[in-house]
């Protein structure tokens, strides 16, 4: 384990189980379509490789980015920083991200994408905080519920690092403590 993780929340193998169920059930409901996986970069991307690999249809892979300022003053504003680089129109798009917390991201990027008419648009998340939910969003597939807690790894940061950990954790106070004394 790394040494600033003071608990891991999911292991390597309750995730790499999880993501397989869940692209069973894509495969599955998505048969015979074809599907275009919208990755929100950075803290999806863990989770798109996964999940891709086993997700047994015709597939194509784009990316967005966005930017959302919380705790501040400005929060709720989102902004996006990287669009898709082929059209949405007439695709079935299905968005995967790595945490849906409040859900201003996911609902500025649908409603982007919403405008752009695709044939069908729906949400897979690996992790729902829906105790922190600001925005009422319909999320079509989930991994695991987690409570209102900091997580990190398997795509999630803090400050940008823990991103390439396995698993999901939370991390020791004192690395918190750290950052900011830096
Ligand atoms: P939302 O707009 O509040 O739903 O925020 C979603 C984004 O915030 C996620 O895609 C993550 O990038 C980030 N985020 C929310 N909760 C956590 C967390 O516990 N750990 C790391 N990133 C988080
Ligand atoms: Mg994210």
């Amino acid at each position: 384990m790394h040494k600033d993780i003071l608990k891991i929340v999911f292991t390597e193998e309750q995730i790499q189980k999880k993501v397989k169920e869940l692209a069973k059930k894509i495969s599955n409901d998505y048969k015979d379509k074809q599907l275009t996986v919208v990755s929100v970069l950075k803290g999806g991307i863990p989770f798109l490789s996964d999940l891709i690999k086993n997700i047994n249809l015709k597939l194509s892979i784009d990316f967005m980015a966005a930017s959302s300022y919380k705790n501040t003053e400005s929060s709720g504003i989102v902004r996006l920083i990287m669009d898709l680089r082929e059209s949405p129109e007439n695709k079935n798009l299905l968005i995967i991200e790595d945490i849906v917390d409040t859900g201003l991201t996911l609902n500025y990027l649908c409603e982007n994408l919403r405008t752009r008419k695709p044939e069908s648009l729906k949400i897979c998340t690996l992790l729902d905080k829906s105790s922190q939910r600001i925005m009422k969003i319909k999320i079509d597939y989930f991994g695991f519920k987690v409570p209102n807690k900091f997580v990190v790894g398997y795509g999630m940061d803090y400050n940008e690092l823990y991103r390439n950990l396995p698993y999901i954790g939370i991390l020791k106070p004192e690395v918190y403590r750290q950052q900011t004394i830096e």
